[in-house]
């Protein structure tokens, strides 16, 4: 491997020389290449295409949903951000920036110094839906970077990518298959190497699932599918995992393989399955209940939800109380509130005289689960000096004192 050291030691030294020094483009890396008919996670699984003669339903509204869209090839309809001129850029200074520019090969982001392109990559990996934020990432050889610009739907404009300085243009930020794990289905390591301070992982792009797809929930179908196909008489499900036979902590795990922030892990959870325990894959136990104030919103549901009365309560709540994870529901209170009012059907209020029944009953949410200011996602704006939160809704279900202010000032008197 010392060959592949040596690389990865060049490219860091390349990547960090200042932009006043001119750096030649590297080679063209290609995108991914379409995937082979056998699917790429070895025996077992079989895709998300094989599903759709019997779960057409399903297939249609999941492709609408921000699991199936969390990582993509790069285009211009997967890229929310502008190429347009005018729109495409990212200023660090007067003199420097880096714009999004479309080319014969392909999409690049280019570093520019007093208008003298210094260094130009091809976004080569999308990760983020689009909902809240989009960050790219780029290949060089066998290893991923991030590329220096971002994408913030709030801020409606490219950003400067979280954990990269606000002055300089920097195109060294490693990628290890983390991203992949959460925002993806698949991705093949060829290998890993520490390498000084850092571990780096080495892929094999030919082998790349991206977004989530039916199995990564669901855990390997090949069976299920050839079962049912020379089985069509059969309405029972068949060599598939039953959800519904799950235990409460099975089924949460299921979600907080992803949703219960950062972990070192001791296997991937490329593999995770609905049955699995969190501690058959994470180094250590992830706490729950007790003080949660000191979590930040931004991923950690798992364990905001664990600690709230409704969970702690009720022994029947979970993720899928609230979330159909086939369907695209997001904003949408009135179906939200519904589900709250399955097990709350006559909560009465102190404010029931202030804001009409219709409205308190379509939004429970603003107040129990309000939008609040995420530590650990910021972003920074062309034109500000310091960078700005995320909002992120708390799943720590509960009374806010601020949040209900603000409702009842919205809606006094409707
Ligand atoms: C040839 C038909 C066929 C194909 C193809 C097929 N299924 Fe099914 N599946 C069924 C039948 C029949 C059932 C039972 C009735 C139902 O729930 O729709 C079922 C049920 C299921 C269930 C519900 C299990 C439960 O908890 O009740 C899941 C999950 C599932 N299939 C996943 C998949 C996935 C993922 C794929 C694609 C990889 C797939 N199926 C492809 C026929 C099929
Ligand atoms: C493999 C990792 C993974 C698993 C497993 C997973 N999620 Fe997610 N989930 C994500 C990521 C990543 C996002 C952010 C998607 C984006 O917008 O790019 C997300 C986003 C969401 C959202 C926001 C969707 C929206 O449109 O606003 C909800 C709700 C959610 N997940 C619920 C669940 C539930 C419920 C489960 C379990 C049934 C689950 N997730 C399992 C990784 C995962
Ligand atoms: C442990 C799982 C996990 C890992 C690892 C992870 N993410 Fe995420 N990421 C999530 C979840 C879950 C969300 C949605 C969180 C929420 O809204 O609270 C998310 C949200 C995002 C979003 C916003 C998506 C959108 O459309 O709003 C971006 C961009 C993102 N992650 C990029 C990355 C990158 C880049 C890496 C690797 C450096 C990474 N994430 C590693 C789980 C993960
Ligand atoms: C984020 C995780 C996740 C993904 C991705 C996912 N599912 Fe599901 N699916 C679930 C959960 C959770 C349930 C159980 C819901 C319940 O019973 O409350 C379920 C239930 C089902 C069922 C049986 C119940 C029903 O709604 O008919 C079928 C069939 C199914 N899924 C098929 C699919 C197919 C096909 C895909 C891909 C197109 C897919 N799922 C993607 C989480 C997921
Ligand atoms: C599966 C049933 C279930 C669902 C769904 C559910 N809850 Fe609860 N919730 C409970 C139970 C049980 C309690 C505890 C009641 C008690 O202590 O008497 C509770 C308690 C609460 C409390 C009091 C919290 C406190 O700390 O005092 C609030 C507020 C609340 N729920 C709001 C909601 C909202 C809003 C939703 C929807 C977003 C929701 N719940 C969905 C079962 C549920
Ligand atoms: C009591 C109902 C309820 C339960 C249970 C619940 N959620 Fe949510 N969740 C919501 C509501 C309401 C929203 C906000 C509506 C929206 O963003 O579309 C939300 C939003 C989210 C988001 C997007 C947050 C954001 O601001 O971007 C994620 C991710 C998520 N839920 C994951 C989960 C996971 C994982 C679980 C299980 C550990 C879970 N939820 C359990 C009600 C619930
Ligand atoms: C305007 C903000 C607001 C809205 C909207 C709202 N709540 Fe509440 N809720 C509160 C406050 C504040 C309390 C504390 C008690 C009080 O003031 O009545 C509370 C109390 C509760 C409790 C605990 C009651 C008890 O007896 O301990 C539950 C459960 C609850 N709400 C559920 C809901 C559900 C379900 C909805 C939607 C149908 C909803 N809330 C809508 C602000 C709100």
């Amino acid at each position: 491997m010392s060959t592949s050291k040596l690389a990865i030691t060049a490219v860091i030294v390349v990547l960090i020389i200042a932009l006043s020094q001119c750096v030649g483009t590297p080679d063209e890396t290609t995108g991914p290449e379409t995937l082979a008919a056998a699917d790429v996670r070895g025996a077992g699984y079989i895709g998300a295409a094989a599903c759709i003669n019997c779960h057409k339903d399903i297939h249609t509204s999941y492709l609408a949903t921000a699991h199936r869209n969390t990582s993509a090839l790069p285009s211009i309809a997967a890229i929310k951000g502008s190429f347009e001129p005018g729109k495409n850029a990212f200023h660090y200074r007067s003199n420097v920036k880096v714009a999004m520019e479309q080319r014969s090969n392909g999409l690049f982001q280019v570093a520019y110094m007093n208008e003298q392109e210094k260094q130009a990559f091809p976004f080569g990996v999308v990760v983020g839906s689009g909902r809240k934020a989009q960050t790219y990432l780029y290949w060089y050889d066998d290893n991923v970077f991030q590329l220096p610009v971002s994408y913030s739907v709030w801020a409606r404009n490219w950003v400067n990518s979280p954990s990269y300085p606000a002055d300089k243009v920097r195109f060294d930020r490693l990628i290890n298959v983390g991203c992949f794990e959460c925002h993806g289905s698949y991705i093949e390591r060829k290998g890993t190497q520490q390498e000084g301070e850092r571990l780096v992982d080495y892929f094999d792009k030919s082998k790349i699932i991206y977004g989530l797809d039916c199995e990564r929930c669901h855990g390997p179908a090949a069976k299920h599918v050839s079962f049912h196909t020379s089985h069509p008489e059969e309405k029972k499900p068949q060599h598939i995992a039953l959800y519904r036979q799950l235990n409460r902590q099975q089924q949460t795990a299921l979600c907080a393989q992803c949703h219960s922030g950062g972990h070192t892990t001791k296997n991937t959870i490329f593999y995770f399955k609905p049955g699995d325990s969190l501690t058959q894959y994470f180094s250590s136990p992830i706490t729950t209940g007790g003080d949660v104030s000191q979590l930040d919103v931004h991923g950690n549901q798992y364990q905001l939800l664990s600690g709230s009365k409704c969970y702690i309560k009720s022994n029947s709540l979970t993720c899928s109380s609230c979330h159909n994870s086939h369907v695209q529901e997001r904003e949408n209170m009135a179906v939200f509130s519904q589900r709250c009012a399955s097990c709350h059907n006559s909560v009465k209020h102190s404010f029931a005289t202030q804001v009409s029944a219709n409205v308190i009953n379509n939004n429970c949410v603003d107040c129990h689960m309000p939008a609040l200011p995420s530590r650990a996602i910021t972003m920074k704006k062309e034109d500000k000096r310091e960078a700005d939160p995320n909002l992120v809704r708390t799943h720590f279900i509960s009374n806010y004192p601020e949040a209900t202010k603000q409702f009842i000032e919205k809606h006094n008197g409707n």
